[in-house]
């Protein structure tokens, strides 16, 4: 059955609306990435996000929301600093850590004190949440540890045909949500869609960033940051610079899939023999390396190379994010 929908009209929207109501997940375009969601209020169908996605429930949601009456019934106190990073990112791609009022179910905080909050400006996210007129709890909808979908055909491929999807087209940001914590001073817990240098211009100060703080058993203070993510099945190398394709063997360029930032690259890694290589922006632009960043990954992936050598990407802006994820694939 296929259950891919138009989430541009208006009937698909008050028929995911149902489902959710019903109990079921949706999955729905948003800015960064797609989500799979359910009612904050419906237990079971929380249950259920965990299960689709073999993730562990010490791995909290973000609750989305549409509306700031919607983020007061969820947290204890809006705190200065999150209003003026509200003011200036919101709708849109940045996640807020608050401390929870006690309504909030642990099922979508792992137990911990605090919920994640983000207010999308996709128009499938908005529409969908309001027309449900509640929150709706929705990680990225991929397999736990796998690579975010950016499109409607990657969330089928990851989650299967059993759910509605919503689709909203290519996500135009292609990244995760940059997640900061406000309970305290700003802290960076996740890097992400928008940048540290925009954080630091709206803070008028460089913000924390969390280092990485590896496997936990107990409930992740952002599981964002667990050493092994965002990973594609074959097996992935990070290399520091072009210059490191010099180390690689000759057998092992055969077999390899090179993941390069821009032509650049990709010139000069042809000249050192490399047959298959991606540029994830012809021309060496962050936005749409950042855009093309995951669906290159999943296109790779399916052409099952021996591995992938993946070089990293200027480290500065979304760059950032890009490297950060690219650590985390490898294995
Ligand atoms: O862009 C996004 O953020 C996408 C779209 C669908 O909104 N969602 C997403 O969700 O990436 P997920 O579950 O894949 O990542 C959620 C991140 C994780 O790193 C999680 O640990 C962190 O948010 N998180 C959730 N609740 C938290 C909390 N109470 N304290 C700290 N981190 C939290
Ligand atoms: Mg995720």
């Amino acid at each position: 059955m296929i259950v891919i929908r138009d989430g541009r009209d208006k009937k698909n929207i008050s028929e995911a609306a149902q489902a959710l109501r019903k109990g079921d997940l949706v999955a729905f375009a948003t800015e960064t990435v797609y989500g799979v969601g359910a009612l904050i209020s419906n237990a079971e169908a929380l249950k259920k996000i965990f299960e689709i996605k073999g993730r562990p429930q010490t791995d909290p949601l973000i609750v989305h929301i549409s509306s700031r009456e919607e983020l007061v019934e969820l947290v204890k106190g809006i705190p200065p600093v999150a209003e003026i990073l509200m003011k200036n990112f919101w709708p849109g791609s940045l996640t807020l850590i608050f401390n929870k009022k006690d309504s909030v179910s642990d099922l979508i905080t792992s137990g911990l004190k605090t919920v994640a909050v983000r207010m999308p400006s996709h128009p499938v996210a908005r529409d969908l949440l309001k027309e449900v007129a509640e929150p709706i709890a929705a990680p990225s909808a991929n397999k736990f540890q796998s690579i975010s979908p950016t499109s409607a055909a990657a969330v089928e491929s990851e989650l299967g045909d059993g759910i509605l999807i919503l689709d909203g087209g290519a996500s135009d940001i292609g990244m995760e949500s940059t997640v900061v914590s406000v309970t305290d001073e700003p802290t960076v817990l996740r890097l992400g869609a928008v940048t540290l240098e925009q954080l630091t211009e709206s803070l008028e100060d460089l913000p924390k960033v969390t280092r990485e703080i590896g496997h936990e058993t107990t409930a992740q203070v952002a599981p964002g940051l667990l050493a092994f993510h965002y990973a594609p099945k074959t097996k992935l190398r990070f290399l520091d610079g072009i210059d490191q394709l010099n180390e690689v063997k000759d057998l092992e360029r055969i077999g390899s899939y090179l993941l390069v930032f821009s032509n650049r690259e990709r010139d000069l890694a042809i000249k050192k023999n490399f047959g298959r290589v991606k540029v994830l922006s012809t021309n060496g632009d962050l936005k749409e390396a950042a855009k093309n960043f995951y669906s290159a990954l999943r296109e790779i992936d399916q052409m099952k190379p021996q591995q992938i050598l993946a070089i990293k990407v200027p480290d500065k802006g979304l760059g950032k994010a890009i490297n950060d994820r690219l650590r985390k694939a490898a294995h």
